[in-house]
């Protein structure tokens, strides 16, 4: 007897025994069973012998219900696959109720599925977007593994805002209804569980940079937690980041670092996730058809990322990038929410995606921004008004990556945090790297699931995480 996956099976040459578990996707004319694990996205048939079959348990075989079927695989008889199961024994291990179970064999709504997201991966969708989640996981340590980068566990609690933004969680112990209070009827956080107020990260950068400037090479992939109240199709309370950081190396070494990854981990789902990737493709393609023609994309989802893999990403400074808005028909037709008028504005993702879309057509390298709309920590230029840093934009995505050149000085990092009120006491330890062995480092942040919604060609970020954390939501 083997116990293999669907998977598996459907690749196998005819086999005398088998025995397989999974869900019922479908059962037809009292005889065909597609039967899923999850291994793929393709179900096995399995055919039942009705005539010997009692009664009840055919009338139990539904959609959703768990069973346990024995029996030959043989070459299929019929169309559609290469093989499938005569059932010699078909066991109920759990029964799926008809009449409520909400994932009927038909289309449902994205929103209705969200609804039901711990049942939503028992679709063709869902379950192709989490395979190549998981892959797209597998492929980023695999990418720094190969090429000498530690992965380091950042802390989730920590005391620090990395990004300045103001935008974190508080993490407390203390009585909601009754904080022990200072003299001026502030809460008194030295009476809180870490004896200080602090927060879930924002990002790992920080304490990645420590590692950088001992390890060389590092890397942390965990989750993030923004409190900003943005409820839009590509941002999330909850998310997960991978941020390399590389001592040694420059602004310049640090765009080629995300170029050669990114082609790198969307050329390993190309090549190992061909059958997820084709169905969601041709998901999209009937997605796009119900747009008007204007509207609809040129590329097919495979085309969009043999596109990233091989071409180069366009390098343009934040200069360059202000006169083309500046200059755009949408600009001077007032076409844009926010209209730029000014260098020094800062970018709106309708600028980001025109720049990406419209006006160069490929992935575009976004540098050397004004130091006022830029985290505190960026190297600052000779110009004395722009920092090294990078924002990576993909189509249909916007920003995808954010990184920089650190401030490596440490005058003049001190200096950037007095004009901010960042008390150096709060930072002594990032300040220590600029004491004591300083040199050139960078690295960047990517959002994973920007990543998986490029990959999958979903178009709201609340479909490629499985428990989507958003403002007003924390089901499940
Ligand atoms: O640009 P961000 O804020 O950069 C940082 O946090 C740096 N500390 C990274 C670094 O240099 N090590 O965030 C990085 C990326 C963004 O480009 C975006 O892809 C993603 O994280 N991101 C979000 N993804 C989903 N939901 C949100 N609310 C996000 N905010 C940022
Ligand atoms: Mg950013």
């Amino acid at each position: 007897m083997t116990n293999l996956t669907v998977a598996q099976l459907l690749k196998s040459q005819p086999l005398e025994d088998v025995e397989i578990k999974g869900w019922v996707r479908t059962f037809r004319a009292k005889r065909f069973v597609a039967l899923n694990d999850g291994s793929t996205l393709n179900n096995i048939q399995c055919v039942v012998d009705f005539e010997n079959t009692d009664e009840d348990t055919l009338k139990r075989i539904t959609t959703g219900a768990a069973v346990s079927i024995k029996g030959e695989l043989i070459e299929s008889q019929g169309k559609g696959q290469s093989v499938e199961i005569v059932v010699s024994k078909l066991k109920i291990l759990g029964d799926s109720d008809p009449e409520t179970y909400p994932i009927q064999p038909k289309k449902h709504s994205f929103e209705f599925l969200r609804e039901n997201a711990h049942l939503r991966t028992r679709t063709n969708t869902f379950s192709a977007v989490m395979r190549l989640r998981s892959s797209l996981s597998f492929a980023i340590h695999k990418y720094f593994n190969e090429n000498g980068f530690n992965y380091m566990h950042t802390p989730i609690i920590t005391a620090s805002d990395a990004e300045g933004a103001g935008e974190t969680f508080r993490v407390s112990t203390l009585d909601q209804k009754n904080p022990p209070l200072n003299d001026d009827g502030s809460v008194n956080h030295n009476e809180d569980f870490f004896g200080k107020e602090t927060n879930l990260t924002v990002s790992g950068q920080l304490e990645a940079e420590t590692f950088a400037m001992s390890l060389g090479k590092v890397y942390t992939f965990g989750p993030t937690f923004r409190a900003e109240n943005s409820n839009t199709s590509r941002h999330l309370s909850e998310f997960w980041m991978i941020e390399p950081e590389v001592a040694f190396m420059d602004l310049a070494g640090n765009m080629d670092l995300a170029e050669d990854f990114m082609k790198s981990v969307i050329a390993y789902v190309l090549e190992h996730n061909k059958e997820d990737i084709a169905f969601l493709d041709k998901r999209l393609l009937d997605e796009e058809k119900t747009k008007p023609q204007a509207e609809r994309s040129e590329l097919s989802l495979t085309e969009k990322l043999t596109f990233v893999t091989e071409n180069n990403f366009k390098r343009v400074s934040y200069t360059e990038a202000i006169d083309i808005l500046r200059n755009s028909k949408p600009n001077k037709k007032k076409k844009f929410n926010y209209i730029i008028e000014e260098w020094g504005a800062d970018l709106q993702s309708e600028h980001e995606r025109f720049l990406v879309e419209k006006h160069f057509k490929c992935p575009v390298i976004l540098f050397d921004y004004p130091a006022d709309i830029k985290a505190f920590y960026m190297r600052l230029n000779e110009d004395e008004k722009t920092v090294r840093a990078m924002d990576i934009l993909f189509p249909g995505i916007g920003e995808i990556v954010g990184g920089s050149q650190r401030e490596e000085r440490l005058d003049v990092l001190k200096e950037k945090m007095a004009a901010l009120n960042i008390p150096e006491e709060e930072l002594w330890w990032y300040l220590d790297l600029r004491k004591y062995g300083t040199a050139v480092h960078s690295g960047f942040g990517l959002g994973f699931e920007r990543l998986v919604m490029f990959v999958t060609g979903m178009t709201n970020i609340r479909d490629v995480i499985p428990y989507p954390r958003t403002p007003q939501n924390a089901e499940f």
